[in-house]
């Protein structure tokens, strides 16, 4: 969630100027997710997470309100009935980009891919690759439009086991993309289940935009939300790490992730950081 919220903080900033941008979404997922369907009764999460949002959120201070604002203009639109869908990056991509922005959005598995087809519909802005969104990433950098997001979002999980070619691939695709446009703003999503392989990477992809792209360390942004204590095996939350990350998105995602930590703890464990690597 935390990603997502992000993610319309990052598209709302990038609306403020009227030159157009590129989103690149390199694991794009199905578009939209049917809360009410059969695979979200088998994995009832999300009522512990957007749930507890969608029932909270008029309560929460102004500025939480004003954090999640972004994110919840999309997912309240898709929803006029009561929660039944949740939007996924591409969906907040679609909804939030202007007519001259463009969308590529790269899926490699087949059924993944029709339905995400399907869910954003015809839209000329729109382009959809099955493809390996690693491999395909280098091509779409630097975007013509010189201005734009990329999204590096892989599974990462398969069952249980934390796939670890997930962080490395990452990392090799994190260097090349930010020797070709150190300009651009990128959002990294990575799991929480372990303190010391998530300081580790993050300590390593942020050197290498560092030092790599040249990319100034206080524009480089850590942000999680865990919501049980860390290293009990479990999948104890999620973040991201930003490079470039647009004005007012740190100060937004500080004032939102105490609130979302409070609503959607599970035991004493849970936490939330906001900081730069330069601050560590
Ligand atoms: C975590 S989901 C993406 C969620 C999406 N970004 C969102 O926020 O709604 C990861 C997706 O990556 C796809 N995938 C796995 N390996 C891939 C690869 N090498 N290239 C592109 N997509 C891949 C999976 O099929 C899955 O749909």
């Amino acid at each position: 969630m935390v990603k997502h919220v992000a993610l319309a903080l990052c598209f709302e900033r990038l609306n403020t100027k009227p030159a157009p941008y590129r989103y690149v979404d390199t694991h794009a997922g199905i578009g939209a997710y049917d809360l009410q369907g059969d695979e979200a009764e088998r994995s009832p999460e999300w009522k512990d997470g957007v749930g507890r949002v969608w029932e909270a959120e008029r309560a929460a201070p102004q500025d939480v309100r004003h954090a999640l604002a972004p994110w919840l203009n999309v997912v309240r639109g898709m929803n006029s009935g009561g929660l039944q869908h949740y939007p996924g990056s591409p969906f907040i991509a679609q909804r939030m980009m202007r007519e001259a922005d463009a969308l590529r959005l790269c899926e490699l598995h087949e059924p993944s891919a029709l339905l995400l087809r399907e869910a954003l519909g015809r839209d000329r802005r729109v382009k959809i690759e099955q493809r390996d969104g690693f491999e395909a990433l280098p091509a779409y950098l630097p975007p013509p439009e010189r201005r734009g997001l990329v999204l590096v979002d892989p599974p990462f999980e398969v069952g249980t086991t934390t796939r670890k070619a997930d962080f490395e691939w990452m990392l090799r695709a994190a260097r090349g993309a930010c020797r070709r446009w150190p300009q651009g703003t990128y959002v990294f999503w990575r799991p929480i289940k372990d303190v010391e392989q998530v300081a580790e990477f993050d300590g390593e992809l942020a050197s290498m935009l560092i030092e790599d792209g040249g990319i100034a360390p206080e524009k480089v942004l850590i942000a999680d939300l865990w919501i049980r204590a860390i290293g009990e095996g479990k999948l104890a939350g999620a973040g991201i790490v930003i490079a470039n990350a647009p004005f007012g998105v740190a100060e937004h995602l500080r004032a939102a992730l105490p609130w979302l930590c409070d609503l959607m703890r599970q035991g004493d464990g849970a936490g939330w950081r906001v900081e730069t690597p330069a601050a560590e």
